[in-house]
């Protein structure tokens, strides 16, 4: 079977928030023992980083390599997402009760729509706000029953439990960050000591060697930092790395709590009920909504999909160098045009860089005749020139600018130069007499309309 890298990366996903979900199960056969869930929670993550440390030593030390910047990276990932969650988790447990906590959790997913928005640009689209609530209504049925009464609410408990919610975002949020530049076990591999070293300080690991040498603990404590742990992170992480959004994925994830209720049914024979029943359906179909979300986007044409950072507005670049401003009223226009869920960058050649022709769905170019019939010598033309061994692999582009006496020379010679180059050229490059007219700037709003429609 042919399944493609987004859909592995869901079921990645998917996976994770399933083996998340037996966390319960085996922390409950662990507080049999006497340990508290602090102990629970060093533990596991001890045992998935002594064990990660043991598998890459043998298979590839190489990756437990990493660099400064990747290293503060990581070291922000354990802080938040795994000792900071866990105390607040615990302690929120502490100030509420258990069903509390694990709904204001759940608001986990509302944190990472808004951040994956703010930082990678992620769409919040109907089909993810209508995901949301499902999820969130799910969530909360799933874990109460539907009575309310199990609900213990006050202020410090809710606060120190939304706190929870928050670090568990960062999780997804960070981590998009690194996906790209390290391997995904490195990345969970230092997640984990990180977690550790930090949640040392407020734990006591004396605990655990307290409980004895009982073979059967020690057999547990391999299963939480091998099912609980390295599995679901590397799953997870993988996950993201084949261009799954932050948003989508921490929906996905809740798929543990329906794990979890389901296996307290099977296991330790917990009722269901309507409620129940009604809560895990929310919650699946949550799931299958956000599936929704690419095929309609994608076909009204209004996003463009990445493998590696997920689904996006398209990029539209707005280049141009200007002297006397006629080049830049030109400019303007074509960015106004291009407005409109569209993320439009207009830039001056000075500030520009060459990601922001690389990396765009499609580009504008400005440039006014310059020397004799040359581009602007200091910014334009070496910027230009930067491209010719990096070839623009068909990039979609369109050239303006502003003339005085010539006919127009230049701009022939600039479109030929970047066919040359490889780019895709739209249209013929679009010149205006001196300062443009009224005509010209809407030829020029044409331009960002055209680019907008690719
Ligand atoms: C140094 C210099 C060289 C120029 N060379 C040409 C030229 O070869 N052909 C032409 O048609 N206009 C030429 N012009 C006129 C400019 O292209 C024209 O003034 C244009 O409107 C300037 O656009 P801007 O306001 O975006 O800088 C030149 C202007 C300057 C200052």
């Amino acid at each position: 079977m042919n399944v493609d890298k987004k859909t592995q990366g869901y079921l990645m996903v998917a996976g994770a928030g399933s083996l998340w979900g037996l966390l319960g199960l085996l922390g409950k056969i662990l507080f049999h023992y006497q340990l508290s869930s602090q102990a629970v929670g060093l533990s596991r993550l001890f045992s998935g980083f002594i064990l990660l440390f043991l598998y890459l030593s043998l298979k590839n030390p190489q990756l437990l390599k990493i660099d400064k910047k990747g290293l503060i990276h990581v070291a922000f990932l354990g802080l938040f997402s795994q000792a900071l969650f866990n105390l607040f988790y615990f302690g929120a447990i502490e100030a509420t009760s258990i069903a509390t906590a694990v709904i204001l959790l759940y608001t986990s997913p509302i944190f990472v729509m808004i951040l994956s928005r703010i930082f990678y640009k992620e769409l919040l689209t109907p089909f993810k706000i209508i995901s949301l609530f499902l999820c969130i209504i799910g969530c909360f049925l799933t874990v109460t029953g539907g009575r309310v009464d199990a609900l213990k609410m006050n202020f410090s408990g809710i606060l120190v439990g939304i706190g929870a919610g928050f670090c568990y975002a960062l999780m997804p949020i960070i981590s998009k960050s690194i996906v790209d530049k390290y391997n995904s076990w490195t990345i969970v591999f230092y997640n984990f000591v990180f977690g550790f070293l930090f949640l040392l300080p407020f734990s006591n690991p004396l605990e655990v060697l307290q409980v004895g040498f009982d073979i059967k603990i020690w057999l547990l404590f391999i299963c939480l930092g091998l099912i609980t742990s390295i599995l679901p992170y590397s799953l997870y992480v993988t996950g993201l790395s084949f261009g799954i959004e932050s948003s989508k994925a921490s929906i996905i994830c809740t798929l543990e709590v329906v794990v979890s209720v389901t296996i307290s049914y099977f296991v330790f024979r917990e009722a269901l009920g309507f409620w129940k029943l009604t809560g895990i359906l929310l919650v699946l179909s949550s799931v299958i909504v956000l599936q929704g979300d690419t095929g309609l986007l994608c076909k009204r044409k209004k996003i463009s999909i990445d493998y590696k950072r997920g689904i996006f507005m398209k990029k539209i670049s707005v280049i141009y160098w200007s002297g006397t401003g006629n080049t830049e009223s030109m400019a303007q226009s074509i960015s106004k045009g291009a407005q409109g869920n569209r993320e439009v960058k207009l830039v001056k050649v000075e500030y520009a860089t060459k990601e922001d022709i690389l990396n765009a769905d499609a580009v504008a170019i400005g440039c006014p005749s310059m020397g004799v019939e040359e581009l602007e010598s200091e910014y334009m033309e070496p910027f230009i020139a930067s491209f010719k061994d990096i070839g623009l692999n068909e990039k979609p582009m369109i050239l303006f600018g502003s003339y005085d006496w010539g006919d127009g020379e230049w701009m022939r010679e600039w479109d030929e130069r970047m066919k040359n180059y490889g780019a895709n050229i739209l249209q013929e490059g679009l010149i205006a007499h001196l300062r443009p007219e009224d005509e010209d700037l809407h030829k020029c709003e044409e331009i960002g309309k055209k680019l907008a429609s690719i």
